[in-house]
């Protein structure tokens, strides 16, 4: 069996929530839109949630969107047809029968066990080795290649801290081996993410500067303006730190801090990562400032003496040549006043300034790689303003993806999910890489769990709690 053609059976566990249902199916979608789904591939949902398929098919369109073929007609029928191909089976994670009967529909369906067999779990860590044990008892999971591949695709957060995450792959390694598993963080999916590596080492001009002799500080930004909303049970108890900065921020520092690997494989760019991931030092207590917004405990389902941090700012240190005394600062937090996700490289500004008069400081010059929204790069620079006077400004060299280019820009799963079944793992998070991004957080997530550092509180729609300048200060970063 060819290793993407052929019968493809998806299973989606987990498939009546959020994640299935808003990334995950409409992604789905989109590649059966592009034809880059083979013929013979069926997706079969597997959750809780007593649904029929047609209930589950109704669910999965109020979801869909033809982005890739906007006509309507050709959308409508190209909807049916994904949809006609979308199965539902309704039954506990715990439960070994339920499985088999997930197995048992996908042989009245499709008239085969064998196939490919893509697992995508999205459902809490919490569940995920009763489901990986059900699985594997299930008979869906094989080694054998006669049979076509098993792939496994987990979502972070891979446990709750280094211990956890090591029981967690351990434990996952005795019913899927390390091939079969997809550690998804879908922020690598990102164009723009996906392109750092172009930028960096594609573009002679960046390499030499890119160097602690130049640069000043690194900036990793992720704010939302959207609140916890209906995801309180998650997130009360995982908190900003999992969520988002042990993982979607240390993907951003590691492709922007790395050096050049070898080869533009799996593997070297790996090395790559979890080498310069193992050169940051653990965060110290004092250089994290956690914050919470106001009326976050009042959620349901929030307790009302919750200390979840919503909010989390960082000074990390990457001790190697290249970025010794460099700061990266990273921050992330919800309800707050921006909807952006970017690293910011800020430059040393130049040793002279011949232009006091006019300008009596010079700015530093600032590249800017926006991940979201409107994505973009841009060199902020010192211009003359046209006109008689010698005036000078800061100013920028825009690349803004949605002028430059024409093409509609793709979904982060659906460019993991296409590497996921055409089995390229460069975009997945290897074990290794993973420890080494739980080492730099153990201390203070301990430390947070046992109360030792309180988030202070920052009103809604604010940048934060206002003790981070006093942070930025002492590592002599100007806001
Ligand atoms: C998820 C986090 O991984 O990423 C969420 O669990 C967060 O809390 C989401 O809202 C953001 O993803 P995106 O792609 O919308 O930026």
């Amino acid at each position: 069996m060819s290793a993407t053609a052929g019968p493809l059976h998806i299973i989606i566990v987990g498939a009546s929530g959020d994640l299935a249902q808003r990334k995950i199916l409409p992604a789905l979608f989109s590649l059966f839109t592009q034809g880059l789904l083979a013929p013979e591939t069926n997706i079969f949902g597997f959750a809780r949630s007593p649904l029929t398929d047609a209930e589950f098919r109704q669910r999965t369109a109020e979801q869909l969107t033809c982005r890739y073929t906007p006509g309507q007609h050709d959308c409508a029928a190209l909807t049916a047809q994904f949809l006609a191909r979308c199965h539902y089976v309704t039954g506990e994670y715990h439960s070994g029968d339920a499985f088999l009967n997930l197995a048992q529909r996908i042989h009245a369906v499709t008239g085969r066990l064998d196939g490919h067999r893509l697992m995508y779990l999205a459902i809490p860590p919490t569940v995920f080795l009763d489901v990986a044990h059900a699985l594997g008892n299930s008979g869906l999971v094989t080694c054998d290649a006669r049979h076509g591949w098993t792939r496994v695709v987990i979502e972070k957060p891979f446990g709750r801290d280094r211990a956890s995450s090591d029981v967690l792959v351990t434990e996952l390694g005795k019913v899927f081996t390390n091939e079969q598993t997809y550690r998804i963080d879908h922020y690598l999916g990102k164009e723009v993410i996906q392109n750092l590596l172009v930028l960096r080492f594609a573009n002679r001009i960046f390499e030499p500067i890119w160097h602690r002799d130049f640069v000043r500080d690194v900036r990793i930004i992720w704010k939302e303006t959207a609140d916890i909303g209906q995801r309180a049970g998650y997130f009360d108890n995982f908190g900003i730190v999992r969520d988002v900065m042990q993982n979607h921020l240390m993907q951003m520092l590691a492709l922007t801090a790395m050096e050049e690997p070898d080869r533009l494989d799996a593997t070297d760019v790996c090395n790559e990562k979890v080498q310069v991931l193992r050169a940051v030092r653990p965060l110290r207590i004092h250089d994290l400032v956690l914050g919470q917004y106001a009326g976050y405990r009042q959620n349901p389902g929030v307790p009302p003496n919750s200390q979840t941090p919503t909010y989390a700012a960082a000074v990390l240190a990457v001790n190697n040549s290249r970025w010794q005394g460099v700061p990266f600062i990273v921050e992330c937090g919800k309800a707050l006043d921006q909807h952006v996700a970017e690293i910011c490289i800020r430059f040393r500004s130049a040793a002279r300034n011949i232009f006091h008069k006019q300008l009596p400081v010079l700015p530093p010059n600032q590249l800017v790689i926006r991940v979201q929204p409107d994505e973009a790069i841009f060199l902020r620079v010192v211009n003359k303003v046209p006109g008689l006077h010698m005036k000078l400004e800061p100013t920028e060299l825009n690349l803004r993806y949605r002028t430059a280019f024409t093409g509609v820009i793709p979904e982060a799963y659906e460019s993991l999910l296409l590497d996921v079944i055409a089995g390229e793992r460069g975009l997945f998070i290897r074990a290794d890489e993973l420890a080494a991004s739980w080492d730099i957080f153990d201390a203070v997530l301990h430390a947070t769990d046992t109360g030792k550092i309180q988030p202070e509180p920052y009103p809604i729609g604010t940048s934060g709690p206002a003790v981070v300048t006093q942070l930025l200060a002492r590592h002599g970063v100007a806001e």
